[in-house]
């Protein structure tokens, strides 16, 4: 467990399912992932009880104990790929602007780097999310390209940015 501008980072328990499934399909969250406004809870409950092991979500605490962000990575099986992982992340939408991102973000980056020693992490972002753009790159995530009409949001089609972080012995991080 960490601590970062005094919320408490730990591991997503199954207990954590109602949190969480109302913090992901919040008006303020599910328009810029790629979750549907209506899912059942059971969904989340499932995610959270069978965690595969390449999978790691962490949620963030505020200081009265309640979860306001969920985060983490989603790693590769495949042997030529196990150094890489998706980079996932909402917050609370009360929350936002608050630096829970950023407090997962910290805590994320040092797993990936410091624990689980992955070379690449990478994640999708929808071109106009600038608040998650702006925090990425915080993080040394650079821009890799656009994919045109990725993702439907709202009735339209939106173009969606690829950033990854790559982080090898001998190369600076931004
Ligand atoms: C994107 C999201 C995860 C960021 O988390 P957050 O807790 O709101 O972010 P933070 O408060 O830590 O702010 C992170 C950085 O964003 C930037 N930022 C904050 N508010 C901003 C705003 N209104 N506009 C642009 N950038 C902004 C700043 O660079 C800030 O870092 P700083 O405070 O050190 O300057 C969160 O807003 C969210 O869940 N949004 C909806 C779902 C989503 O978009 N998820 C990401 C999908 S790729």
């Amino acid at each position: 467990m960490s601590q970062a501008r005094s919320y408490l980072i730990r591991a997503a328990e199954p207990s954590d399912a109602a949190a969480l499934h109302r913090i992901k399909t919040a008006p303020g969250v599910y328009p810029d992932t790629l979750q549907l406004p209506y899912q059942p809870l059971s969904v989340t409950e499932k995610q959270l009880r069978e965690q595969p092991a390449t999978v790691h979500n962490l949620v963030a605490c505020a200081p009265a104990g309640e979860v306001v962000g969920w985060g983490g990575l989603v790693g590769n099986d495949r042997p030529r790929t196990r150094h890489a992982a998706s980079l996932f992340l909402v917050v609370d939408e009360a929350w936002q602007g608050k630096g829970v991102g950023s407090a997962l973000m910290a805590a994320i980056v040092d797993l990936a780097d410091n624990w689980l020693g992955l070379i690449r992490v990478e994640l999708k972002v929808v071109h106009d999310n600038q608040r998650a753009i702006a925090l990425y790159e915080k993080f040394g995530f650079e821009h890799e390209g656009r994919m045109r009409q990725e993702q439907l949001r709202a009735g339209k089609l939106e173009d969606v940015l690829a950033m990854s972080r790559l982080n090898w012995p001998g190369r600076a991080q931004p």
